[in-house]
């Protein structure tokens, strides 16, 4: 499972890339007005630092204008995605950018039907939101079980990406369920590699293997002798 950081701040997402571990970045436009800057400045910049796909994501609610943004974000870096909600003009404008090469994320997926058919017009990925349908006390992960079995079932090229994630619990049950790819924020991502016992464990064995007279020559012997030359 892939996983992507939920976030337009660049300083989230350069020390998460550090950990070799972000393999894509998700924007949508309340997590670019939060930032207080350009959009394209952003994603560009965005792009520079993870070199996976960016999804950037349309303004316009009617296909025209979706298709004439899609168009233009795609030229922003060769790693955008374009992000196209799951209307129906989203739907006919995936259709189009498919068509022309350039790929799509639908998001805003709440239900299977929506899924298939943004599968069926050619989206590169489609973003089921499990935290929100969870939020409404529906079961965000059984969404993201049924794309994945369609995906399976038809052979579509299709990526489920699992959006809205909250929990840690989340990032197991989407990769439970198949996800190709999960997206969190970077709050979400920083519990992944964390465990009180693996910092109790480290501890311990770095105070006991403080005990040792002179413990680094473990590691890193002194000479003994002056190297002959050659
Ligand atoms: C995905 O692409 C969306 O940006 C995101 O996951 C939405 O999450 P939220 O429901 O926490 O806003």
């Amino acid at each position: 499972m892939k996983i992507f950081l939920d976030t337009a701040n660049v300083v989230e997402i350069r020390a998460a890339a550090q950990l070799g571990l972000v393999d894509g970045v998700t924007t949508n436009p309340s997590l670019i007005a939060k930032e207080g800057t350009t959009f394209k400045e952003r994603i560009k910049e965005i792009c520079s630092v993870v070199s996976g796909d960016v999804s950037a994501e349309t303004i316009a609610t009617d296909w025209e204008g979706m298709v004439r943004e899609g168009r233009e974000l795609a030229t922003w870096a060769p790693n955008v995605v374009v992000k196209a909600p799951c209307t129906p003009d989203g739907l006919r404008a995936t259709r189009v950018l498919a068509e022309a090469g350039i790929k799509v994320n639908v998001t805003l997926i709440f239900s299977a039907t929506q899924g298939l058919l943004a599968c069926k017009n050619g989206a590169y990925i489609i973003s089921p939101f499990v935290g929100r349908l969870d939020d409404i006390g529906l079961d965000g992960m059984e969404l993201v079980r049924d794309l994945v079995q369609f995906c399976e079932i038809y052979d579509f090229p299709t990526q489920v990406l699992a959006a809205s994630i909250r929990t840690p619990n989340h990032v197991i049950a989407a990769a439970k369920a198949g996800a190709h790819i999960a997206t969190m924020p970077a709050s979400v991502f920083n519990t992944l590699y964390r465990h009180p016992l693996t910092d109790n464990g480290m501890s311990r064995f770095l105070s006991d293997w403080k005990t040792l007279p002179a413990y680094e020559e473990a590691i890193f012997p002194r000479q003994t002798s002056a190297p002959t030359a050659r």
